[in-house]
């Protein structure tokens, strides 16, 4: 049976049933995990918050650092037993990347696991879930998808005006420490015909207002197809009723003179650039095989900010990289002063089996990273409390997202295009609903990592 064949089905076919997915890692295995619901909400299935009530039991892996790769095992062990209390009346599930390289293994020494689905057999859940509850058990479904295209639809099963459209997959760069390319294969891009309709489906029919265009590397978006990144701004900014555009993930190496000038030209793209450095060092970003220099790097960030003022830059870094000196460290505390990024996420090494950067010499050891990263993510805070002290006394717009508690007491939450978090008041009438909708608030003061602000109106 086809998967349109399964999901034209009349939910009614299938029996009412609980869904429980537990999602690691990066925003493209968010929006995996969207995909996956919507199938299973045509399959009947009902997301639920409760592994108890759970007739399906989903784990969405990251394989990126051991840390969540450790998280996800341990919970998996856990569900054992509760298949065991359920007399193996629920079925288990791997999605994402660990699944992909190590699906087959798993399956083996999980006994109460019933299939593995690789990070390209997303959209084969309905089928896997059909043979499942046909009697059928441990499936693996692991390999890539061989066709040259790369073609779907975005599924949203959200009320929030926010969208995430993967526009492409894959990786083709090799950084030495990174598992992407091996769990997420080489580059295949959407044509932009496809993501501008799309989006505009979403913006008719959703309400979507801000989309998040998302890919491992976005600046190398479209090359198979003759397309470029820029041109696929240009045209989802002309996108009538949508407001606000960002992207991640960019390669500094692939930041080219026309995406620069887009930032200085499109006026719906936000305040907002995630561009990861890694290190501030050159020997140790020639070890990471990144292919650009600090100099290369700090040129783009005095580009970007002379053709969109305003526009602030976070980053990702990495301490502890195989070989890495005190002198080259160092470069990286420089670059950070240097850069005055919005905000960082920063990364002690983590040695994955498979990457290039498994095999080096010199890891140094973890007191040695943790210390490292500390001092990083100190010095860190104390950039972006005196960036951010600037926002004080001026006014900004937010997307309104949700509530947030703030010395105990509820202050609405919002997000501002360029990525800052302020907490505020409500209009004087509190039963204005502002959920999901953009208001203009005034700054009254910050901290390294949210502000707060007053409310002058709707906008
Ligand atoms: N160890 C530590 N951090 C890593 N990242 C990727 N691989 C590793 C690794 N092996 C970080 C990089 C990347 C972010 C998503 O995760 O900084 O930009
Ligand atoms: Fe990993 Fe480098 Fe590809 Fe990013 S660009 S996903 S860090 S290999």
């Amino acid at each position: 049976m086809l998967n349109s064949d399964l999901e034209n089905k009349d939910p009614i076919d299938y029996p009412k049933r609980n869904v429980w997915i537990k999602t690691f890692g990066c925003q493209m295995n968010y929006h995996d995990t969207e995909r996956v619901l919507s199938h299973l909400r045509k399959l009947n299935f009902l997301p639920t918050d409760d592994k108890n009530d759970a007739d399906l039991l989903l784990f969405n892996t990251c394989a990126v650092r051991a840390l969540a790769n450790m998280k996800f095992y341990s919970q998996l062990g856990e569900l054992k037993v509760l298949k065991k209390q359920k007399k193996s009346n629920i079925v288990i599930g791997v999605l994402g990347c660990i699944s992909q390289i190590e699906g087959q293994e798993l399956l083996k020494k999980y006994k109460h696991l019933d299939f593995a689905l690789g990070t390209d057999m997303v959209d084969q859940i309905p089928e896997v879930l059909y043979r499942i509850y046909s009697g059928e058990s441990k499936i693996v479904l692991d390999s890539f998808d061989k066709t040259s295209a790369y073609s779907i639809e975005t599924k949203i099963t959200h009320q929030s005006p926010q969208a995430f459209i993967n526009i492409m997959k894959g990786c083709n760069n090799f950084c030495t420490y990174c598992i992407v390319p091996y769990t997420r294969g080489r580059e295949k891009s959407r044509l932009i015909k496809e993501v501008v309709a799309d989006i505009q489906r979403l913006v008719e029919h959703n309400g979507i207002a801000e989309v998040t265009l998302l890919g491992q590397n976005v600046n190398s978006f479209g090359k198979e197809n003759q397309e470029t990144f820029p041109e696929l701004l240009a045209r989802v900014n002309q996108i009538a009723g949508l407001r606000l555009i960002r992207y991640t993930t960019s390669h500094p190496k692939d930041l080219s003179d026309e995406l620069i000038n887009a930032h200085g030209t499109l006026s719906k793209l936000a305040l907002h650039l995630h561009l990861p450095v890694q290190s501030g060092s050159n020997t140790v970003l020639a070890r990471m095989n990144r292919k650009y220099t600090r100099e290369a790097y700090l040129d783009l960030l005095a580009r970007l900010r002379d053709k969109q003022k305003g526009i602030v830059i976070s980053s990702d870094i990495i301490v502890g990289f195989p070989g890495e000196t005190d002198e080259e460290y160092e470069d990286t505390i420089d670059l950070l002063k240097q850069a005055r990024f919005d905000f960082i996420f920063s990364f002690k090494f983590s040695k994955r089996p498979g990457t290039q950067a498994y095999l080096m010499e010199d890891h140094p050891d973890d007191q040695i990273k943790s210390k490292r990263l500390k001092k990083l993510q100190d010095l860190q805070l104390a950039i972006q409390n005196e960036i951010r002290q600037e926002m004080v006394g001026k006014t900004m717009q937010l997307l309104v997202d949700g509530v947030g508690k703030i010395e105990g007491k509820k202050k609405w939450k919002g997000r501002s295009s360029c990525n800052r978090i302020v907490h505020f008041d409500g209009p004087p009438e509190q039963s204005v609903p502002l959920l999901y909708k953009w208001v203009t608030v005034k700054i009254t003061s910050s901290t390294a990592l949210s502000a707060q602000g007053e409310f002058i109106s709707i906008c």
